[in-house]
């Protein structure tokens, strides 16, 4: 039996991830999972959103599933999610994009990656009151970083059958910090004479994503246009609650969707648990549980595509148990 850490944030957290659970449960695959929980909660009684044990779970299982944690907006204590990548140095945040059958949007052909930096940019925190009137944000760019992440687009690239890489940027604005990224991507891209290599400016991006999503790849950038980028990405596949993503470090590997806590659906048995779920397929595959990983997805598509039992923000009116269920009996 595999030892999986669960990290158990808030909001509809505890929904989608008993779902999840349930559905590797009902799959036959055994795993071990040792529950932690973070969040503001957990603040209140140990004192830290993000305790030791956590890191320590994690550190020791190499991989984890996480459900979201909310952070409090203009104050409170840093992103539990922040401190998590930086702690145990998860560097590259995955985030891959496909339309699946089933799920209508005006965007066809959609099949991209998002590649972001996740330890550093404006995430770095660092942040001064000059006075009332004036704050300031350091954006920090390092080389080391920016080689790391580009290395990690190409290595997935050619692991994944992927032909392009696209290097993201506002270099003509950042010209320092941006171009630095786009240095260490060009150097990189250099080492992969067979994947092309393309640069562009996240503005124009944005623009040709929803004008002809179909025309993009594998997508490498700093963390705060992955941030921004993923979120559109999502909402070209039918949104935040089917769109999934991967943090991956030298030790370990965190798996957690793209969106957050959801505080205004929380407890209502409303949330979409499809998102975990991809999370979990992905996760399971890097376990090498394959069998029970195809076993899932297949159940999980076949209810898509049949597109008669679906939570509401994918146009249905099924509850989260009911979607579970589905899958479940899609599996027997
Ligand atoms: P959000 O992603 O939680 O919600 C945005 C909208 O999408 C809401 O209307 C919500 O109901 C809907 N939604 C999100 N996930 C859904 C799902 N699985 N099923 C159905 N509908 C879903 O973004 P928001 O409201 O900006 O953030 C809420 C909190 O989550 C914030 O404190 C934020 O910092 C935190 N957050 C945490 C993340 C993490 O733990 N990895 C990632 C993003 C945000």
């Amino acid at each position: 039996m595999k030892n999986v850490t669960l990290i158990k944030g808030d909001g509809i957290s505890p929904e989608i991830s008993d779902s999840v659970v349930k559905i590797i449960e009902a799959s036959g695959v055994k795993i071990n999972w040792d529950v932690q929980t973070a969040g503001a909660d957990v603040a209140e009684i140990e004192g830290d959103p993000l305790p030791k044990r956590v890191i320590e779970s994690v550190l020791k299982n190499k991989t984890a599933l996480k459900t979201p944690v909310t952070t409090p907006i203009g104050k409170g204590f840093r992103s539990v999610n922040v401190r998590l990548r930086k702690e145990l140095d998860l560097y590259a945040n995955i985030r891959p994009c496909k339309n699946i059958e089933g799920i209508k949007t005006p965007f066809r052909g959609v099949d991209l990656v998002v590649v972001r930096e996740n330890t550093e940019d404006v995430y770095a925190g660092i942040e001064e009151k000059i006075d009332e009137d004036t704050m300031h944000s350091i954006k920090i760019i390092t080389r080391k970083a920016s080689l790391r992440i580009a290395e990690y687009a190409f290595e997935y690239a050619l692991k994944n059958g992927r032909k392009t890489v696209w290097a993201v940027s506002k270099a003509n604005i950042c010209k320092l910090t941006d171009g630095l990224f786009l240095e260490c991507t060009r150097e990189i891209a250099k080492n992969y004479p067979q994947i092309e290599y393309k640069e562009i400016l996240v503005d124009a991006l944005c623009m040709q994503l929803v004008q002809n999503p179909a025309k993009f790849d594998v997508l490498v950038m700093p963390n705060l246009y992955g941030d921004i980028v993923s979120d559109l990405t999502a909402g070209l596949i039918g949104g935040l609650g089917i769109a999934q993503g991967a943090n991956i470090g030298t030790d370990c590997a965190v798996f957690e969707p793209v969106h957050g806590s959801a505080p205004d659906i929380k407890g209502k048995n409303l949330a979409n648990p499809s998102a975990l779920l991809l999370c979990a397929i992905s996760m399971l595959k890097h376990i090498n549980e394959f069998d029970g990983a195809k076993k899932i997805e297949n159940a999980f598509l076949s209810v898509i595509k049949e597109g008669k039992i679906l939570t509401s923000d994918l146009g249905g009116s099924a509850s989260t148990t009911r979607f579970t269920d589905e899958i479940i009996s899609k599996m027997k």
